[in-house]
């Protein structure tokens, strides 16, 4: 199949990228700046001859938008959303002016979505969205509104004869450079990757193998549409998903750290502690009822499958 990932240079789109290749596929990736076989330039944001190659093509995976790893600035936050914004609307117009449609547009989207919460589980037809919880940092409400916006433009998109997927995606570990699994690795080597804040909030995660197989997944389900978690089934609190990793990269302790110096910590690092803090409580109902089955459901397996496999060869950088 030919598959087109705009914004697929970043650290999703190389997981992808690597094994729909591996896999067969015709993978063509949009970027901004192009530098290898299979990329081509396009500007996230106006039509372009780029749009040829998804004239054609069977899967459009759209990946792009601005990094959310940086300080919460103004600015920074409507880069966060025109990026997404912008780049689903001109996916979208592509799709709907190509002559032959891809069969399935899956849009990125992220866990995010959801609301700050420890009580239960978020998924598909019970969550709450976020916005609106109580005792949190005003902007976080921000991260929710560009998540709601960046699904809306996949919605509003007229592709009568493609199958729209929203990806509301948790953290993607994969033993990649530059990744999240990367970062908190290295955390927890400097012994600093104890609880944070108490360590209470939940922390969702997927193993990347688990979903590169549920893109497969549902890419190949005509009867799914609409937005799908792409989240193991096991989230835990903080403290125990960093007590579960030091344990699979033996580090015996992990510093806590109290909320200020997580924001230290994330000034220093032109992040920001919304990251960190906030509870991503999140459950893959629609995946588990369409039949999908997780091959690494458990953090504890997880770890060790991702640390085994960083410790066991070379590397992919980007
Ligand atoms: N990583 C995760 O665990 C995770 C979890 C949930 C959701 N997500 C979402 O999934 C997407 C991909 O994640 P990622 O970790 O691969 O992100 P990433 O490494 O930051 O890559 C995102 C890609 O978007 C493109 N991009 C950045 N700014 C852009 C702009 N202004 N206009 C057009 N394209 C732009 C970049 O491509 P070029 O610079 O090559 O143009 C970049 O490679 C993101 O939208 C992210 O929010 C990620």
């Amino acid at each position: 199949m030919k598959i087109v990932i705009p914004g697929g240079t970043g650290q999703v789109g190389t997981i992808l990228d690597r094994a729909l290749t591996a896999a067969g596929h015709d993978v063509v990736v949009l970027t901004r700046r192009p530098v290898r076989d299979r990329e081509v330039r396009w500007d996230g944001a106006t039509l372009g001859p780029w749009a040829a190659e998804i004239d054609g093509s069977d899967i459009v995976i759209n990946l792009a938008g601005r990094s959310v790893n940086c300080r919460y600035t103004a600015a920074n936050l409507r880069a966060m959303m025109d990026s997404r914004v912008h780049s689903t609307q001109v996916v979208g117009a592509a799709i709907a002016a190509a002559a032959r449609p891809p069969r399935v547009w899956l849009q990125m989207s992220t866990a995010t979505v959801y609301s700050h919460r420890f009580d239960a589980p978020n998924d598909e037809a019970t969550g709450v969205l976020g916005g609106a919880e109580p005792g949190v940092p005003g902007y976080w409400a921000y991260s929710v509104e560009i998540a709601q916006a960046w699904e809306r433009a996949q919605e509003r998109a007229e592709t009568p004869n493609t199958r729209k997927v929203a990806l509301r995606a948790a953290m993607v570990m994969s033993p990649d450079r530059g990744g999240v699994l990367d970062a908190l690795l290295r955390m927890a080597r400097l012994g600093l990757g104890g609880p944070i804040a108490g360590g209470a909030q939940y922390v969702s995660w997927i193993h990347d193998r688990d979903f590169v197989r549920a893109v497969e997944f549902l890419a190949g389900r005509d009867d799914l549409a609409g937005p799908v978690n792409l989240a193991a089934p096991g989230p835990l609190p903080q403290r125990t998903f960093m007590r579960v990793l030091r344990a699979a990269w033996g580090v015996p302790v992990g510093l806590p750290a109290t909320k200020w110096m997580a924001e230290l910590g994330a000034f220093v690092l032109r992040s920001d502690t919304e990251l960190l803090l906030k509870s991503r409580r999140v459950v893959p109902r629609r995946l588990l009822e369409a039949g999908f089955t997780f091959d690494h459901a458990q953090w504890p397996e997880a770890a060790e499958d991702l640390v085994r496999r960083v410790r066991g060869g070379p590397r992919v950088t980007r």
